[in-house]
C-alpha cells in the first residue's frame, strides 16, 4: 500500500514570508550551512551563484525565460516577494540503493514580476541540500496568457575554471549512446547530463536534472569560456515546450562533493521527485534474469524468423529451466513477437505485441515458466515507432498481465531525430528521443504500465531524472553504452577498460542501468573471433555491485555459466535491492570501491574495478557490524589475470573477518574483486 511507503519522520518545517521590493542579495544556506546559494537582480536580470564554504562553485549565471508571442521572463524583472522553508524529513525507498532517505533541505521561493506590468510573474525555486542545489521555476496562471510556447530557457552555469570534466555529445545519431570523454570543459560544445566536473582534489560538481516530466529534456550548450547555458531540446518546428499554465520545469541539479564517492550517495535527484503515486506496490519485486539476448548480439540466434531464429520453444525452456535451476527470476526473451524480419530499425510500424512467431506458444511457455516459480519477461522493441507502439501497447500490456509477466523490456531503436510524428492533419515530423513528445510518450507507457502492475526496464530511454520515487514500477533503463557495445563493431565500439569506472560517477547519477554485465566469456570465440569485452572474468562479477539496477542481468549464455559454476554462484547470491551504499574509495575514470549492505539480510556485499592499470586497494572493514564475524567469500582475479592476455582467470578464497580488520586487493589490468561478506 502507498500508506505502508509513508514519511517515516517529519521533524519540522518553519517558513516566514517576507516581502522585498528589490533585494541586493538573497542568501539561502544548506542546513549544514556549507553550501550558499546567492541571487541577485542586476539591472532588472536574475542571477545565482553557488559557493561551498569559501569556494566558489557556480560564478553568478543568468536565469530568465522566454516565450512566443509572450512576455519575456528574462529582463525587467523587480522581486516581487520571497519565501523560507526548511524541511526535514526521512522516507522510505521501495526499492533502492539504500533504504531510507533523508531530505533535509533549506528553500527559498523567490517571484519575479515585470517592472511595468506586476500581475505577470514567475517564480523560481531554490532548494539548498548539503549534498547541492536544485532549482526550477514556475510560471503561475495569469491574466492575458494560458496556453505558451517556451523558445528558450537561458538558465547559465558558469564553471570558475576550465575543469576536467566526462562528457557525452547531445543532438547524435546514437542518442544517449556514446564513450565518455574525459577533457577540459572548454572542448564541450553541446553536451547531455549528467555532466561530471573535477574542480580540484576536494571539489566535484555534476549538472544535471531531476523530474523530468512533460518537458524538453535539457542539455547543455557551452556557449563561451567556462558558461553553459541550458540547451532544451526542441520540437521539430523549434518550439522547446508547450504547455498551459501553470507550468513548472524540471529541477535544475547542482551535485557537490569533497569526494567523487560522494556524488554517488548523494540523493538529491530522489529528494527532487514527488513520492510514490502507486498505492499498491506489492507485485514490484526486484530481481535478476536471464535471457535469449546475448546469442543475438554474438550471432549465433536471430531475432529475427528462420534456421536461427532464438525464441523457439525449445530454446526458451532451455533458459526457463536453467533460472529455475539457478534461482533466477525472470528470462527476458527478445524476437519472439512478429515484425523483426527485414530491417526492423526502418521499419518499426511493422511490430505487432500481441502476436507471436508459430515457434513462440506464449501461453504455453508462460505457464511453464510460472510453473517452476519463473516468469517471462515481455520484450517491446518499437523501433522507435511510437505511434504504432501506442495503438497497441493497452492490449499488449493486458496480455502480459494475463499470462502472469510481471516485467516488460521496451526498446526504441530509431537515430537521431528520427522519431515520427504525425499531426492531426496527417502532416509527418520527425522528433528526438529527448524531446518533449518523446519525455511524454516515455512517462505515458509508465503510468500505463503501473495500471496493469507491470516494471518497466527501458532501452534508448529518456534520461534517469529520479521518476522511479514517483512511479517505482520504473526500474531500470539503458540511456549508456551497455555490454552489447561489445558484441558489435570490434575496436570502434568496444567499451573501453575504463567506461566502467565513468558511468556511477556520471550516467549513473541519474538512476539505475541496465548495463547487462556477467560475461564469463569474454573472447567470444567462434561467434566473433575479433570481437571481445575488454576485461577480465572477475571485473564482471564486481560490476554488480557497483553499477546498480534493481533488475540485473546475468547476460551470457548458459552454457558458459555452466563451465564455471563455482564463479557463477556469486551472481546467483548477489541482491538487488539494498539498505545501505557506502563509497569506499574511487577516483573518475581510474578505480571505484563500493560496499552495500543488503536490504533482506546481515550480508554486505563489496564490488572493486579498476580501468587498464592494475591497482592495489585497501578494503577497510569498519562498515561490518561490530561483534559480528562474517566468512568473506572473495571472487578475485587470479594471480596471472591480466584483461589482454588472461582473463579468464579467477581466484575464489574464503576467509573469516570481522569489524576493524582491513583487506588488500590486487586488480589486474581492467580488473576486478566482489566479495560476499556473509554474516555468520
Ligand atoms: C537495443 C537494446 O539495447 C538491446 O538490448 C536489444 O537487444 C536490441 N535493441 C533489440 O531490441
Ligand atoms: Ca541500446
Amino acid at each position: 500500500m502507498k500508506n505502508a511507503i509513508p514519511f517515516l519522520l517529519v521533524t519540522g518545517t518553519s517558513f516566514c514570508f517576507l516581502m522585498t521590493p528589490n533585494a541586493a542579495a538573497i542568501d539561502v544556506q544548506s542546513p549544514d550551512k556549507s553550501i550558499t546559494l546567492s541571487l541577485t537582480m542586476r539591472e532588472g536580470v536574475p542571477y545565482y551563484e553557488v559557493r561551498r564554504a569559501t569556494d566558489l562553485v557556480i560564478a553568478p549565471s543568468r536565469l530568465g525565460v522566454q516565450l512566443r508571442n509572450g512576455p519575456g521572463f528574462d529582463k525587467d524583472l523587480v522581486i516581487d516577494s520571497h519565501q523560507f522553508t526548511t524541511v526535514d524529513e526521512t522516507w522510505r525507498q521501495v526499492w533502492g540503493e539504500c533504504k531510507d532517505v533523508r531530505d533535509y533541505h533549506r528553500q527559498l521561493v523567490v517571484t519575479l514580476a515585470k517592472k511595468d506590468k506586476p500581475s505577470t510573474r514567475i517564480e523560481w525555486v531554490f532548494r539548498v541540500f548539503n549534498d547541492g542545489v536544485g532549482f526550477r521555476y514556475r510560471i503561475p496562471k495569469q491574466e492575458g496568457l494560458s496556453d505558451i510556447e517556451l523558445m528558450n530557457e537561458l538558465t547559465e552555469f558558469t564553471m570558475t575554471d576550465n575543469h576536467r570534466c566526462w562528457w557525452i555529445p547531445a543532438y547524435q545519431y546514437n542518442r544517449y549512446e556514446y564513450r565518455y570523454t574525459d577533457s577540459p570543459l572548454q572542448k564541450t560544445e553541446k553536451v547531455h547530463t549528467p555532466i561530471t566536473f573535477k574542480a580540484s582534489d576536494k571539489l566535484y560538481i555534476s549538472l544535471h536534472e531531476a523530474a523530468l516530466t512533460d518537458f524538453a529534456s535539457m542539455a547543455l550548450h557551452r556557449r563561451e569560456n567556462n558558461t553553459f547555458e541550458a540547451d532544451l531540446v526542441p520540437w521539430s518546428d523549434g518550439v522547446k515546450v508547450r504547455g498551459t499554465l501553470p507550468i513548472q520545469s524540471p529541477w535544475r541539479t547542482i551535485q557537490i562533493s569533497e569526494t567523487p564517492g560522494g556524488l554517488i550517495e548523494s540523493p538529491l535527484i530522489l529528494n527532487l521527485n514527488e513520492p510514490n503515486k502507486l498505492d499498491d506496490v506489492s507485485w514490484i519485486k526486484p530481481g535478476k534474469y536471464v535471457g535469449i539476448w546475448w546469442e543475438m548480439h554474438l550471432g549465433k540466434a536471430t531475432w529475427g524468423s528462420g534456421p536461427k531464429h532464438g525464441a523457439t520453444n525449445d530454446n526458451t525452456k532451455r533458459y526457463i529451466d536453467f533460472a529455475a535451476e539457478h534461482g533466477f527470476d525472470g528470462v527476458l526473451v527478445e524476437g519472439w513477437n512478429t515484425g523483426w524480419d527485414g530491417n526492423w530499425i526502418e521499419n518499426g510500424e511493422k511490430f505487432n505485441f500481441t502476436t507471436a512467431y508459430p515457434d513462440f506458444d506464449i501461453e504455453m511457455l508462460a505457464k511453464y515458466a510460472r510453473d517452476k516459480g519463473v516468469r517471462l519477461i515481455g520484450h517491446h522493441e518499437t523501433g522507435g515507432a511510437v505511434e504504432n507502439y501506442e495503438r497497441q501497447v493497452e492490449d499488449a500490456f493486458k496480455l502480459y498481465q494475463r499470462l502472469g509477466v510481471r516485467a516488460v523490456k521496451t526498446g526504441y531503436v530509431a537515430h537521431a531525430q528520427n522519431i515520427l510524428r504525425t499531426d492531426k492533419d496527417g502532416t509527418k515530423h520527425k522528433e528526438w528521443h529527448h524531446g518533449q513528445y518523446m519525455v511524454r510518450h516515455y512517462r505515458k507507457i509508465v503510468e500505463l504500465a503501473a495500471k496493469y502492475q507491470i516494471m518497466l526496464d527501458v532501452h534508448e530511454p529518456i534520461k534517469a531524472t529520479g521518476i522511479r520515487r514517483t512511479y517505482p514500477n520504473m526500474m531500470t533503463r539503458e540511456g549508456a553504452c551497455g555490454q552489447e557495445f561489445n558484441a558489435w563493431g570490434g575496436e570502434a565500439t568496444q567499451n573501453k577498460p575504463d567506461h566502467t569506472t565513468i558511468l556511477p560517477f556520471t550516467r549513473l547519477l541519474g538512476g539505475p542501468m541496465d548495463f547487462t554485465p556477467g560475461i564469463f566469456g569474454v573472447t567470444f570465440g567462434e561467434y566473433q573471433p575479433g570481437n571481445r569485452v575488454s576485461t577480465t572474468v572477475a571485473k564482471q562479477l564486481a560490476l554488480y555491485v557497483i553499477l546498480y539496477s534493481p533488475l540485473h542481468m546475468a547476460a551470457d549464455l548458459p552454457e558458459n555459466y555452466e563451465k564455471r559454476l563455482d564463479v557463477f554462484q556469486f551472481i546467483k547470491d548477489v541482491p538487488t535491492d539494498w539498505a545501505v551504499t557506502k563509497v569506499i574509495d574511487s577516483q573518475i575514470g581510474d578505480y571505484v570501491m563500493i560496499a552495500r549492505q543488503d536490504r533482506n539480510s546481515d550480508d554486505w556485499f563489496v564490488g572493486a574495478i579498476t580501468d587498464e592499470n592494475a591497482r592495489e586497494l585497501t578494503l577497510d572493514l569498519s562498515f561490518l557490524e561490530k561483534g559480528r564475524s562474517y566468512t568473506a567469500q572473495i571472487y578475485r582475479d587470479g594471480d596471472n589475470a591480466n584483461w589482454e592476455t588472461e582473463p579468464y582467470e579467477v581466484a575464489i578464497e574464503s576467509k573469516q573477518v570481522k569489524r576493524g580488520d582491513s583487506m588488500k586487493m590486487k586488480l589486474a589490468t581492467s580488473g576486478g574483486t566482489a566479495i560476499r561478506f556473509k554474516a555468520n
